[in-house]
């Protein structure tokens, strides 16, 4: 049964990188603690001390593996060197290509490499490279949203690319809980991968008015309209917040780079100042006018109606699969 476990973790359940700064060492450590594969974000500039600093934090927390999540549309290459020479479990990398010469880099530091991709190209150059794994993105996700393709058709495509080979395939997008998981089990996934879920947790880094929104909100958007001076020609899913519902229609030729000041926040260390229709969401120690900024969230998000621990999460993904696979699937 798929749901024992991938990588040497107990569980098959990977939280996600939750940029900018969202699943830190709290979050990744609880996730570990708990048996499953918790994703830090580096940060999108060098910062390789910083960087450093954050996986050592991790480690005081938890003595059990982890990874760390690279956004290889940003600088990364000091921040890499890091990561590999941290020899942590698991290097996730999204929005570039994972080339073969990355996964020689990585499995020479004994770290295993897992891109997230959005279609089934993309899996297939990933698999040729050499990756460990494969998490595969539906449109469904939060966040930013590389693919076009829900996950329903998606997932076995990419399990009957597979084949054979030991790369476990891992599902990201809209699942949020046991139904999910099980639904991806049954569609030939070995594990999945949430974001939206482990954003609404305890320890995760997300103000707690984000984290409000995301229990109270029920419907999401795949739009553009945040972060396009930034991070040009990257769609996203934002929950629909009030703000939102009047912006969604921005005209193509505005960004944020001409919008005024709205807040601050403290992002890996770095003051930065928030411009309204940036694509920054609010962590825990941003000021100003939060209900403006963007809130990113998957389609699973009206499922979520409580903030829990990452552990409860976990158990609860866990234990509801088993159930659900010994009443349904004997
Ligand atoms: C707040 C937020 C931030 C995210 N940041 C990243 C990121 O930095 N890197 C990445 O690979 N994926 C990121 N994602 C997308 C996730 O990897 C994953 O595809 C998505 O969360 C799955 O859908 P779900 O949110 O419905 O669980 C983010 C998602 C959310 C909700």
């Amino acid at each position: 049964m798929g749901w024992r476990g991938i990588f040497g973790f107990e569980y098959g359940i990977v939280q996600a990188p939750l940029g900018p700064d969202i699943s830190g060492p709290q979050l990744v450590a609880a996730v570990a603690n708990a048996g499953g594969l918790g994703l830090l974000r580096a940060p999108d500039w060098e910062s390789p001390d910083y960087l450093r600093e954050l996986i050592k934090k991790t480690r005081t927390l938890t003595d059990k593996p982890f990874g760390v999540g690279v956004v290889l549309a940003f600088p990364h290459e000091e921040n890499l060197k890091v990561i590999l020479d941290e020899k942590v479990a698991v290097l996730q990398t999204y929005w570039g290509d994972c080339t073969a010469e990355l996964v020689a880099k990585a499995h020479s530091a004994g770290v295993k490499i897992v891109p997230q991709v959005g279609s089934v190209e993309s899996a297939k150059q990933a698999i040729d490279a050499g990756a460990d794994g494969i998490i595969i993105q539906g449109r469904e996700a939060g966040g930013h949203v590389i693919g076009q393709e829900s996950l329903i058709s998606l997932v076995p495509r990419v399990v009957n690319l597979v084949g054979d080979r030991d790369i476990p395939v891992i599902a990201a997008g809209g699942i949020v809980d046991a139904r999910g998981y099980v639904a991806a089990l049954a569609l030939g996934a070995q594990g999945v991968c949430l974001g939206t879920r482990f954003l609404a947790t305890e320890e995760s880094y997300a103000n707690p008015i984000y984290k409000r929104k995301v229990i109270e909100l029920d419907d999401t958007e795949y739009t553009d309209v945040f972060g396009r001076a930034r991070w040009p020609s990257a769609p996203h899913r934002v929950l629909q917040t009030p703000f939102f519902k009047e912006w969604r229609s921005l005209p193509t030729d505005e960004s944020e780079a001409n919008k005024p000041v709205i807040g601050h926040s403290t992002i890996h260390g770095v003051e930065k100042e928030i411009r309204r229709f940036a694509g920054t969401v609010p962590n825990v120690t941003t000021t100003g006018d939060l209900e403006s900024m963007v809130m990113y969230a998957g389609e699973g998000v009206g499922l979520i109606k409580e903030i829990l621990p990452a552990s409860e999460v976990i158990k609860r993904l866990v234990e509801g699969a088993q159930l659900i696979i010994q009443q349904n699937f004997k």
